[in-house]
């Protein structure tokens, strides 16, 4: 029976359930622990596992939980399978049992509401269930207050013999603190007959998984199991404040390893948010108050914050500083300085050496090296040469409101743009070009040209002095 370390794997994971507990319309494995739902986190710890396939069963807002598994990127073909009703975990799995029929090999089931369990874990117990040649493999853990959990029951011998639910448990089984998590292995298609032997005659008139385990016991079946260390990394999340423990536990996480491992430096703890995508180079500086989500590169030698949020896709190249300010989906190069208070929007490009200052925005635009756009500036659908200065209060007017069209704005190298100038897109601004103070770019500028579209000055002598006798006077 023992399937061998080349054993073909496939995971179901169970995510069709309301989540009553987290009083939400939103299915509960779609709630977001650091930036990532945590459907979404389960599925990469399984991808890591290399399975030819993952399915998930979907229920509950079955059409959002599809559309994000849709969407999700991930190197193994993710399959949904939905369960209508839902009459119990043992029920959700046998929804998956048809799509299994030519599967021979060794199939992981987790419920889906475990958003810290690690890649490693999971391995661990798929190379025990592969080791020990067991027809069922389950994780077990040990809490101080098992409420609500599957106790573990174990024979004299100190076997596995089942799992008790906590609404079916009496007083002496309640004090049993060794429970189930909720994730096993499965010699498939040996296990796939337990199927067949649910019954419903519990409390919760459910189909429970978890009497696959007292069937293996009673056949004689070899079962196997391992131990998590740590329960709070296989704990179900079934409620907001244990979402918001789970978010804290996977920060301490983080920030631990970048201190520890990475080399940097984290002013404070406790109010830093890290999500464990983000990257970050050695001697760079997290001061106090960052949240920073997503798939995240920072070089080295960076300085980010006070107060600096990023998501989506962000790199940032060495010795750049971001403070205060806000990043999604953006590139930023070398020994730039960016904030307080800049806003660089979806992809956002810029090179190496760039200033970008107190209240500018940045919306699809790529800045070449050398550029400064330091104060008080939207710069959207645009391309900047190196060496550009863009002045305060300049605005490209990239948007018509009437043909929802969007125009972009080309500046090219060593261009400057004075104080208040709009930049009517579509529009060139030719290398070295200037643009005075207050004008508005209705057409292309060459090279070296100076456009002023300003009303010429005009200095009436006298009239303040004339105007302050003559109420005076009255
Ligand atoms: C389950 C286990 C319990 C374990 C606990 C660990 C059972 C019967 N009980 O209980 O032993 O200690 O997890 O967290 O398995 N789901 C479906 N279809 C259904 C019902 C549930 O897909 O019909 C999914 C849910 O979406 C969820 C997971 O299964 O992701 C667990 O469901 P939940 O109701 O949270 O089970 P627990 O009561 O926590
Ligand atoms: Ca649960």
């Amino acid at each position: 029976m023992a399937q061998g370390n080349n054993a073909r794997l496939r995971v179901v994971l169970l995510a069709a359930g309301q989540g009553k507990r987290m009083k939400s319309d939103k299915p509960k494995v779609l709630h977001e622990v650091l930036g990532k739902t945590i459907l979404g986190r389960i599925i990469s710890a399984a991808n890591e596992l290399e399975p030819e396939a993952i399915h998930v069963v979907i229920g509950h807002g079955a059409d959002m939980v599809k559309t994000f598994v849709a969407e999700s990127t991930q190197s193994t073909p993710v399959e949904t399978h939905l369960q209508e009703p839902q009459l119990g975990t043992g029920h959700a799995l046998m929804q998956v049992a048809p799509s299994l029929e030519s599967f021979k090999g060794t199939l992981v089931v987790s419920v889906a509401d475990t958003p810290l369990i690690t890649a490693g874990t999971l391995k661990e117990l798929v190379d025990e269930h592969n080791r020990s040649g067991a027809v069922v493999s389950l994780l077990t853990t040990r809490v101080d207050d098992p409420k609500n959990y599957g106790r573990i029951l174990r024979d004299k011998s100190g076997a596995v013999s089942g799992i008790v639910e906590d609404k079916d448990a009496d007083e002496q089984q309640k004090k049993i603190t060794e429970v189930n998590p909720a994730i096993y292995c499965f010699a498939w298609p040996e296990a796939a007959e337990a199927l067949g032997s649910l019954k419903n005659d519990n409390r919760q008139k459910e189909y429970y998984l978890t009497d696959v385990i007292g069937w293996a016991h009673e056949k004689g079946h070899k079962l196997s199991s391992v131990l998590a260390e740590d329960w709070r990394e296989v704990a179900g999340i079934n409620s907001r404040l244990e979402l918001a423990e789970a978010a804290r536990l996977l920060r301490d996480i983080t920030i631990n390893r970048l201190a520890l491992e990475s080399g940097v430096t984290i002013i404070d703890p406790t109010s830093t948010w890290i999500a464990p995508e983000v990257r970050i180079g050695r001697d760079s500086v997290v001061l106090p108050g960052c949240y920073l989500m997503g798939d995240v590169s920072i070089a080295e030698n960076c300085t980010i914050g006070p107060y600096t949020v990023t998501r989506g896709t962000v790199t940032v190249g060495a010795g750049t500083t971001i403070a205060q300010s806000v990043v999604t989906d953006s590139k930023i190069g070398e020994n730039c300085r960016i904030g307080p208070f800049s806003h660089l929007r979806e992809h956002t490009v810029v090179a190496n050496q760039v200033r970008v200052g107190n209240f500018v925005e940045i919306k699809k635009s790529v800045i070449a090296s050398r550029t400064n756009a330091s104060h008080l500036s939207y710069i959207g659908d645009a391309s900047l040469g190196s060496g550009v200065n863009i002045g305060a209060g300049t605005i490209t007017a990239n948007y018509n409101h009437i043909t929802k069209k969007k125009q972009t704005t080309t500046i090219c190298d060593g261009a400057s743009t004075g104080s208040n100038s709009v930049l009517v897109a579509p529009v060139t601004l030719g290398e070295n070009a200037m643009v005075g103070a207050n004008t508005t770019v209705t057409k292309d500028v060459p090279a070296g040209a100076l456009a002023v579209t300003r009303v010429p000055q005009e200095n009436k002598l006298d009239y303040v002095t004339r105007l302050k006798q003559k109420v005076a006077a009255k």
